[in-house]
């Protein structure tokens, strides 16, 4: 899951050196793909449920789920979220980050701030000891009180050999609730957070989500590993510190 974790989050690393205006979403897809099997790694979600692509790529009001086409193109002021997962012998990693294309608006860079600072929050929370809504409750405090929303339809997952498994790891709870967390489990964290209210629907094409009242969605999401020290994140990357 190392490897796996690793892979994913170099493939994501490149495909951010690689957004820039005029660039399609399909194009950034090829990228990833090519990076991930370059390494010896196989694309998670290419084929996953009947997935069309390698990554997710979700443009301004879109959540997540974006598929990857040749016409869509990036724009300047663009709020960027891409979504990518890798298994490389028999494991899984996935990853997720978000970004402001060139100058965008306030609100957009400080949505983007504020749901990676949220992940980062919830992470430090995944320790032997503690409990699995302490890491929800942890991010859910985080997005609320910087004046954001949570989304609630769809949440984190373990993951190992397949890329969701049990438990489900939602961005929001109660503190002090839930199963409690042992080394050796190993969990995708992935607040998807909205600029205004929480709802969200899936467009005809089955698969893009988009918040319901048009404003901006971001998302973050790492694979660690709780250990006897804490949590290890396993898609770490210097780029998405
Ligand atoms: N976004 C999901 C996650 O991070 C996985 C995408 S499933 C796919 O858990 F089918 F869209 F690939
Ligand atoms: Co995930």
């Amino acid at each position: 899951m190392r490897k796996a974790g690793e892979i994913a989050a170099e493939a994501l690393a490149l495909i951010f050196d690689s957004i820039e205006p005029g660039i399609s979403t399909k194009a950034l897809d090829r990228i990833a793909e090519s990076s991930i099997r370059k390494r010896g790694g196989e694309p998670a979600f290419l084929g996953y449920m009947g997935y069309p692509a390698s990554i997710c790529i979700s443009l301004n009001d879109e959540v997540v789920h974006g598929i990857p086409s040749d016409s869509r193109v990036i724009e300047e002021g663009d709020l960027v979220s891409i979504d990518l997962g890798v298994r490389y012998q028999g494991y899984c990693g996935d990853i997720a980050a978000s970004v402001v294309v060139g100058k965008g608006n306030e609100v957009a860079e400080r949505l983007v701030d504020v749901t990676k600072r949220s992940l980062f929050k919830g992470i430090e929370m995944a320790k032997p000891g503690n409990r699995l809504f302490d890491i929800s409750a942890a991010i859910q405090e985080t997005v609320e009180s910087a004046g954001f929303s949570v989304v609630r339809q769809y949440v984190g997952h373990g993951i190992g050999k397949s890329l969701h498994e049990e438990p489900q790891v939602p961005n929001f709870g109660p503190k002090g609730k839930g199963m409690v967390l042992k080394p050796g489990l190993t969990i995708a964290i992935e607040p998807m957070v909205n600029e205004g209210s929480y709802e969200v629907f899936t467009l005809a094409d089955g698969w893009t989500v988009k918040t319901k009242d048009g404003k901006l969605s971001a998302h973050f999401e790492h694979t660690i590993a709780i250990t006897e020290d804490g949590p290890e994140i396993l898609t770490l990357h210097e780029k998405f510190l």
